[in-house]
């Protein structure tokens, strides 16, 4: 899976993507991220990839020509999907992630600066995403959240697929406690379960466990969550338990 990235801080990237398992995935080929500096499909002398609004009003836009010049040179005559980092975009969540893992011609994904991109590159995305109702400074920290949580999905990058298929959202709930050693600290022992080596018993703990903490700290997600009819026995011990 290949992705693009535009901006005009490459190295801000390239320092995460050259980390841990980021890094292990580009090396063995599972994932691509190809960098392009906005910058260098300026044509003034200045290499300028802004300007003054139209307008008048504060700071500053990105100019909607180097940014044609610089996307036109990334996608060549592909497909690919492209995303406007905006915090006016559809929020980041775990479904957006799996839809882009499946993006097979790769996706482009386009960093702002200053006040935002020249409105008309609109006509040149195919969505605009938002990793949240908050105000970065620029698109590079949205665009590294998504390759990372993008390249999870990407099936070899992980060493064990059961981290994804149990991680917290996967099924619909948050995940269940995770414990190492000491068994004991500060008076705090590891639940015994987890010790006595009884795969069956471990695995229905933890699904308690997901149901119960979902319960109490993203109820909202059990409506949507797929439960079996068990789940929804221990839901109502759990109820009574409070
Ligand atoms: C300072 S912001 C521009 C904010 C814009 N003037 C507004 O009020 O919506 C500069 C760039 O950072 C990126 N950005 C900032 N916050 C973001 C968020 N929550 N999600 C995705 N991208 C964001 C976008 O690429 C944006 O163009």
């Amino acid at each position: 899976m290949k992705f693009d990235v535009l901006t005009i801080f490459p190295r801000m990237i390239d320092f995460y993507i050259t980390q841990s398992i980021i890094k292990r995935a580009i090396e063995r080929g599972l994932i691509e991220v190809e960098l392009t500096n906005i910058r260098d499909f300026t044509a003034d002398k200045h290499l300028s990839v802004d300007d003054y609004p139209f307008g008048g009003g504060p700071g500053m836009v990105m100019r909607i020509d180097p940014l044609y010049n610089a996307l036109t040179h990334v996608k060549g005559t592909q497909i690919k999907h492209t995303v406007l980092l905006s915090p006016e975009g559809t929020a980041f969540d775990q479904d957006k992630a799996h839809e882009l893992s499946q993006m097979k011609d790769g996706v482009v994904l386009i960093c702002g600066r200053y006040e935002g991109g020249d409105e008309r590159i609109n006509l040149l995305i195919d969505e605009e995403i938002s990793i949240g109702d908050y105000i970065l400074t620029g698109g590079e920290l949205p665009a590294l959240v998504i390759i990372d949580a993008v390249a999870r999905l990407v099936p070899g990058v992980l060493g064990d697929e059961r981290s994804n298929i149990e991680e917290s959202f996967t099924s619909g709930l948050l995940d269940y406690p995770h414990y190492t050693r000491p068994a004991e600290f500060m008076g705090m022992r590891v639940p015994e379960v987890l010790m006595g080596g009884n795969h069956k018993e471990i695995e229905k703990w933890r699904r308690r466990q997901a149901l119960k903490r979902t319960m109490s700290k993203r109820p909202e997600l059990i409506d949507d969550a797929i439960l079996t009819a068990d789940d929804y026995k221990i839901m109502e011990q759990l109820k009574e338990e409070v």
